[in-house]
């Protein structure tokens, strides 16, 4: 199931994450949320593919480790979400569409 585009009107803030938002439902190691809000990717979608990491130009996303996860056990975190130059690139590289970007939400 990809990412709800919607996700910012039917989720809920639940925690921080480097200085992003962290969109709940959280239940680890098994439920992980949405991290970021510009640039938001929903963990419990991505497979840990990697083309994002190696395709954004400004470097938006850095892995993080997540054991235990039944999906992988390393998420690609917006980490620097406030650098998104609004490409599109991840969102097209995307193979299973765990990332949303939408230029109207707030960034940060
Ligand atoms: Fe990078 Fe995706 Fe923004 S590729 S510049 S995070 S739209
Ligand atoms: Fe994950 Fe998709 Fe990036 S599977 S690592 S968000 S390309
Ligand atoms: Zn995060």
């Amino acid at each position: 199931m990809p990412i709800d585009p919607a996700f910012d009107a039917n989720r809920e803030v639940v925690d921080e994450h480097d200085d992003h938002d962290v969109w709940g439902p959280v239940d680890e190691p098994e439920t992980l949320g949405i991290h970021g809000t510009h640039v938001a990717v929903d963990f419990d979608v991505c497979l840990a593919d990697g083309a994002c990491l190696q395709d954004c130009p400004v470097d938006v996303f850095e892995w993080v480790e997540t054991p235990d996860h039944p999906v992988s056990e390393r998420k690609a975190d917006p980490a620097n979400e406030s650098q998104c130059i609004d490409c599109m690139l991840c969102v097209d590289v995307c193979p299973v569409d765990a990332i949303d970007v939408d230029p109207t939400r707030s960034r940060e």
